[in-house]
C-alpha cells in the first residue's frame, strides 16, 4: 500500500515534470513550466523520505538544505550573462550524482543482473564524463580557463582514454555478475579516474563559442545517465525524468550547430575558432560614426524601424531602454518589430527572455525566418550589441569561419545603425562587412547609455 502510494507520487513528478518542459516551450508558458516541473522536483524528493528502506536521515536533511541555500543564493544572485555556466554547473552535478549512485551500487559485494550491471555502469561512465566536462566548460566559461588546449594527435589520446574507460566499465560490468574475479573495488576506482579524465581532455580543446552547445551535449548526458541509475534503483520517476532531459537536450544541441551552421562532430573535434576570419584588408570602406541625435532623427521621420538585439544589449541590461525608445516610437505611429537570431546572445532563449522581462509584447519579437524578407522595406534597422548574427560574410564569405549560418539581412534595410562600443568583435572574432557598408553608421557607446541618448533624441524631434 505504502509502496504503491510512492509510485504514484514518482509518477506524478515525473507528469509534473512533462508537462513543466512542455511549459517552457514558449516564452508565454515558461514561467508556469518552470514551477511546475519544480513542485515535480519537491514531490519526487520529498517523497523518497517515505521509502521504507531509507534512513541516514541525519546526513540527507543537512546536505538537502545546504545544497538548497547554496542554490538559491547563487540563482537569485547570477547574472544573466553567467546564466550557461550555471547551467553548466548544476548540470555537471547531475552527473556525477548518477555516477555516484552507480559508485554505491557497485561497492555493494551482491552479484547483480547483466542489465543491471551494464546499465550502471553505463550510467557511471556518462554521468562521470558529464560531471567533469561540465566543470570545464564552467571554467572557461567564467574565465578561470582562458585558453583552449590544442596539441597534435589529441583525438588519438582522447580516443584511447575513452576505450580504457569502456575497457574498464566492462571489467567491472563482468566482476559484478560473478563472470570475472579480481579486485573490484580497484578497478571501480580506476574507471572513475579514467572517466573524469575524459571529460577533461574531451572538454579543453572545445573553443568558448561552442561552449554553450557543449553544455548542451552534456545535459542531454546527464539525463540519460540518471534514466539509467532510475533503472538501477528501480526508480520510475528517475528513468521518466532522465528520458525527457537526454531528449530535450539531444533536439537542443542539434537545434543550436543547426543554428550555428556546425555539425556537432565538427564543435566537438575541430577546435573552432582557430580558423580565423576575415583580414580588415579584404573589406573596403570605412567605419562612419553618427551621433545618437541623427540616428533618433532618421528613425523618427521612418515608417518602420527593425530593432536586432544581441550579446551586447544583454551586457548592457540595456532591454529596458530599448523597450522605452520601442514604445516611444510606436507612439510616433512608426512600427517596431523587434528580429531575433537564433544564437544571438550566448544561450538559446536569451535575447527572448530579456526582452520579455522588459515586457515587449510577443507579437513584436519575430524569428529569423519571420522577419529577414521586411529589412529591405525597413526605413532603419537598430542593431543594439549583436555582432556575428548580423554578418554578411556568413551568406557571401565561403572563406568565413561562420559561412553558413543564417544571418539577419540588416545590410539590406534602407540604413542601418549599429551600436556597441567600438572595435571589438564579436564570439567568433571575426570582422564584419556591415560596419563598413554605405548604408551604415555607427552609433558608439555602452547600449544602455545610447539608447537612453535615442530617447531623448526621439522626443527633441
Ligand atoms: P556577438 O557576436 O558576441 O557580438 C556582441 C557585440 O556586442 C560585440 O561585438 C561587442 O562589441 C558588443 N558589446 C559588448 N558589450 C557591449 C555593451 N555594453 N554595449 C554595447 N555593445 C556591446 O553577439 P551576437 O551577435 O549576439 O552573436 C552571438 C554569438 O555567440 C554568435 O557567434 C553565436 O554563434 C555565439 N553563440 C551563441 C549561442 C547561443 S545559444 N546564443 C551559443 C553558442 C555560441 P564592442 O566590444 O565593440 O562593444
Amino acid at each position: 500500500m505504502r509502496e504503491d502510494a510512492i509510485q504514484i507520487a514518482y509518477i506524478a513528478a515525473a507528469v509534473l515534470f512533462i508537462f513543466g518542459l512542455k511549459g517552457m516551450s514558449s516564452p508565454r508558458t515558461a514561467r508556469r513550466g518552470i514551477i511546475w516541473a519544480g513542485v515535480g522536483m519537491l514531490v519526487a524528493t520529498a517523497i523518497t523520505f517515505a521509502t521504507p528502506e531509507m534512513g541516514n536521515f541525519l546526513w540527507m536533511t543537512p546536505a538537502l538544505l545546504i545544497g538548497g541555500a547554496v542554490a538559491y543564493v547563487a540563482a537569485r544572485r547570477v547574472a544573466m550573462t553567467d546564466m550557461p555556466q550555471m547551467v553548466a554547473i548544476y548540470n555537471g552535478m547531475g552527473g556525477g550524482a548518477a555516477a555516484l549512485i552507480a559508485a554505491a551500487e557497485f561497492m555493494r559485494p551482491e552479484t547483480m543482473s547483466a542489465s543491471f550491471a551494464v546499465l550502471g555502469i553505463a550510467g557511471a561512465l556518462i554521468g562521470s564524463v558529464s560531471f567533469s566536462g561540465s566543470m570545464i566548460a564552467f571554467a572557461k566559461l567564467q574565465g578561470i580557463i582562458k585558453k583552449s588546449f590544442l596539441f597534435p594527435g589529441q583525438n588519438i589520446v582522447n580516443l584511447l582514454v575513452l576505450a580504457a574507460s569502456v575497457v574498464l566499465a566492462v571489467i567491472i560490468a563482468l566482476q559484478h555478475t560473478g563472470t570475472m574475479g579480481g579486485n573490484e573495488t580497484l578497478t571501480l576506482i580506476a574507471f572513475f579516474v579514467v572517466s573524469l579524465l575524459y571529460g577533461v581532455l574531451m572538454t579543453l580543446p572545445i573553443g568558448g563559442a561552442d561552449m554553450p552547445v557543449v553544455i548542451s551535449l552534456y545535459n542531454a548526458l546527464t539525463g540519460l545517465a540518471v534514466g539509467f541509475e532510475g533503472y538501477v534503483l528501480g526508480n520510475g520517476a528517475l528513468i521518466i525524468a532522465g528520458i525527457v532531459v537526454g531528449a530535450a537536450g539531444t533536439l537542443l544541441t542539434q537545434l543550436m550547430a543547426r543554428a550555428m551552421n556546425r555539425s556537432l562532430g565538427n564543435v566537438l573535434f575541430a577546435g573552432f575558432g582557430a580558423a580565423g576570419g576575415q583580414e580588415l584588408t579584404d573589406i573596403e570602406g570605412t567605419m562612419k560614426e553618427t551621433s545618437p541625435d541623427d540616428a533618433a532623427i532618421t528613425m523618427a521621420f521612418g515608417q518602420k524601424v527593425i530593432i536586432v538585439p544581441g550579446y551586447g544589449m544583454a551586457v548592457a541590461q540595456a532591454q529596458h531602454k530599448v523597450w522605452e525608445l520601442a514604445k516611444l516610437l510606436g507612439e510616433r505611429g512608426i512600427q517596431v518589430k523587434f528580429a531575433i537570431h537564433p544564437v544571438a546572445g550566448r544561450m538559446p532563449g536569451h535575447m527572448n527572455v530579456l526582452l520579455a522581462e522588459a515586457g515587449v509584447p510577443y507579437d513584436m519579437i519575430f524569428d529569423l525566418d519571420e522577419i529577414n524578407g521586411e529589412f529591405p522595406t525597413a526605413d532603419a534597422a537598430i542593431v543594439i550589441g549583436a555582432n556575428d548574427v548580423v554578418n554578411p560574410a556568413a551568406r557571401d564569405d565561403p572563406g568565413s569561419p561562420i559561412y553558413g549560418m543564417p544571418i539577419l539581412d540588416v545590410d539590406k534595410a534602407q540604413q542601418a545603425f549599429v551600436i556597441k562600443r567600438g572595435r571589438g568583435a564579436g564570439f567568433a572574432g571575426i570582422e564584419n562587412k556591415l560596419f563598413y557598408a554605405d548604408n551604415t553608421r555607427m552609433v558608439y557607446g555602452d547600449a544602455q547609455e545610447v539608447a537612453s541618448k535615442l530617447i531623448a533624441g526621439v522626443k527633441k524631434v
